[in-house]
């Protein structure tokens, strides 16, 4: 399956690995990869890659594994290495990896050398359905998550969902965290599937993407509509910061749905109904159990100031399945107007 993104294809089919080479050679004409990725998947695809990119000289650069990654200090190391290692302005980076692989290479390859084209092969679920889709790249700051970036698009977005087959089981819960999150807001269709199924198949992954690229395609540089994605995060975002990220993005941003449903149900905005479904739904996949997280001891983590406690939040509500809807000034009761 191919999709459209502006300039650029996002390609998925299983064993694609297979097939990179030829994929490669249709938007770049260089004899030279300069190949990010993680140490773990390193070990696990090092000679993978050498076999099935075998018309190409590699360039490796290996990062920590984790989060910590998408930082200033990793940042410069990288860009350092990309130099000593002579890359030239016409030269591919390839983001092998999750998100945070994704993430830091697209924003480097945006700024090295005033910017290289780049290519992004996600290997997690959560880097396929979501964090190699919509050209948003960058790193964080001891502030703040994403607090530096750039929107850079890449070159082609290469998808093999053969690569999950090594994916930890946590990883995959995280991931389908996102993929209930576009069910939710634009395909209710993955949702009927995952009343009965637990794996994904390539079928949900499409869909997933599908809804990701459309809401990108009509709001790239986010004014309006791609805040739908933010469904649930804005708490999720909150549960994260209050377990000092020691709980999964995924599993945090379940939550967060469920608080934002339940919300909108107090609101009159969400049917009782949808809870009670994504609920359950949730807890047979086992990325939330009861008790479940309740908005109050988390709503002092959503604003950062006094006028954002004062002219309240924009938040998004669903009003039925594919109905997302993005409301303004809303102020949360349990508000604690000391933090
Ligand atoms: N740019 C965006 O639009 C966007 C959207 C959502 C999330 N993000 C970012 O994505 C990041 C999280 O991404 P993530 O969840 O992929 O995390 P990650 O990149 O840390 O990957 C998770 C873990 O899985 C391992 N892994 C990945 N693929 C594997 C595979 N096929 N086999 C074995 N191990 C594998 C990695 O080594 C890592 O340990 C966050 O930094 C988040 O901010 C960005």
């Amino acid at each position: 399956m191919n999709l459209k993104v502006d300039n650029y294809e996002i390609i998925i089919k299983e064993n694609l690995f297979f097939d990179f080479d030829n994929q490669i050679k249709k938007v770049y004409t260089g004899d030279k990869l300069f190949i990010v990725t993680d140490d773990n998947l390193f070990k696990v695809y090092e000679e993978k890659l050498k076999n099935a990119l075998h018309s190409f000289k590699l360039e490796f650069v290996v990062i920590p594994s984790g989060e910590n990654s998408k930082s200033m200090k990793i940042y410069e190391k990288v860009v350092s290495e990309l130099i000593r290692k002579h890359i030239r302005r016409n030269q591919m980076i390839v983001a092998f990896g999750g998100g945070v692989v994704g993430d830091l290479a697209g924003f480097v390859a945006g700024t090295v050398l005033r910017g290289v084209p780049f290519i992004q092969i996600p290997t997690s679920l959560l880097a396929m359905v979501d964090s190699s889709i919509g050209g948003k790249v960058g790193i964080d700051l001891p502030e703040g998550k994403n607090l530096v970036g750039l929107f850079n698009n890449p070159k082609v977005v290469l998808i093999d969902p053969n690569l999950l087959q090594t994916l930890p089981v946590d990883e995959y819960r995280n991931g389908l965290a996102e993929v209930i999150k576009a069910g939710i807001i634009g395909d209710y269709s993955i949702l009927e599937y995952l009343k009965k199924h637990d794996k994904l198949t390539i079928n949900e992954i499409i869909k997933s993407i599908e809804v990701k690229r459309k809401i990108v395609l009509k709001d790239p540089f986010e004014k309006n509509e791609r805040m739908y994605l933010n469904f649930g995060h804005t708490f999720g975002h909150a549960i994260e910061r209050h377990f000092d990220y020691a709980i999964k993005h995924g599993i945090a941003v379940a939550y967060g749905m469920l608080i934002a449903l339940d919300e909108g149900v107090k609101r009159g905005i969400t049917k009782k109904e949808l809870y009670e479904e994504i609920k359950a739904l949730l807890l047979r996949l086992k990325l939330v159990k009861e008790p479940l997280l309740v908005m109050k001891d988390f709503v002092s983590y959503i604003a950062s100031d006094k006028k954002q406690l004062s002219d309240g939040l924009r938040f998004v509500f669903m009003s039925d399945y594919e109905k997302p809807e993005i409301h303004k000034g809303v102020i949360f009761d349990a508000w604690n107007y000391t933090k």
